[in-house]
């Protein structure tokens, strides 16, 4: 368990929160996600890790935070409601790991480029592209906020091998 109390457990594989669908963040939400952003952010840096969705720390909200650091430098990207509205036909294939199946990576084919709508913090609508790094972790976090993983995107037989895999390693850390 994380010491910095601004610290949250990220679940792992096979928590059944992690196959949940999110529900989209509402007026209501305002509050509770402004003090849960920071703390995702906080927990992504900890991990490492360059994306964290909020089912990934038991909340099943769509709100997501990325960072990929670009020449080292914090540059957080925190999105609420994010929606994929356009994908290129262009596919692109990079190598994927997870927070939640941690020790765990596989190639992964997406769409090369994205565009996203989403809210910022301040309830602004706000569109990004994305090409390269940034659109395979952007495709990567909205999976998660409909319950679905990078292994979900490989073959059956290399996702069982993969599962099989993170079971052993994690039963051997004693986090069975
Ligand atoms: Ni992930």
């Amino acid at each position: 368990m994380p010491t910095d109390p601004t610290l949250l457990p990220i679940l792992l594989v096979p928590d059944l929160r992690l196959r949940a669908k999110a529900r989209p963040v509402g007026q209501g939400d305002a509050d509770a996600v402004r003090a849960l952003a920071p703390r995702m952010l906080a927990s992504m840096y900890k991990a490492p890790g360059i994306g964290l969705a909020a089912p990934q720390v038991g909340e099943l909200l769509r709100l997501v935070v990325v960072d990929l650091q670009p020449e080292d430098k914090p540059a957080p990207l925190v999105l609420v409601n994010p929606e994929i509205v356009a994908a290129s036909t262009e596919l692109a294939t990079r190598e994927e790991g997870c927070l939640s199946l941690p020790g765990q990576y596989a190639d992964v084919t997406r769409p090369a480029r994205v565009k996203l709508r989403y809210l910022d913090l301040e309830g602004a609508k706000r569109e990004i592209e994305a090409e390269g790094l940034l659109a395979t972790c952007l495709q990567h976090e909205v999976d998660h906020l409909n319950g679905v993983l990078f292994v979900d995107h490989i073959s059956a037989l290399k996702r069982n091998m993969l599962l099989r895999k993170l079971a052993k390693e994690l039963k051997a850390r004693g986090w069975e």
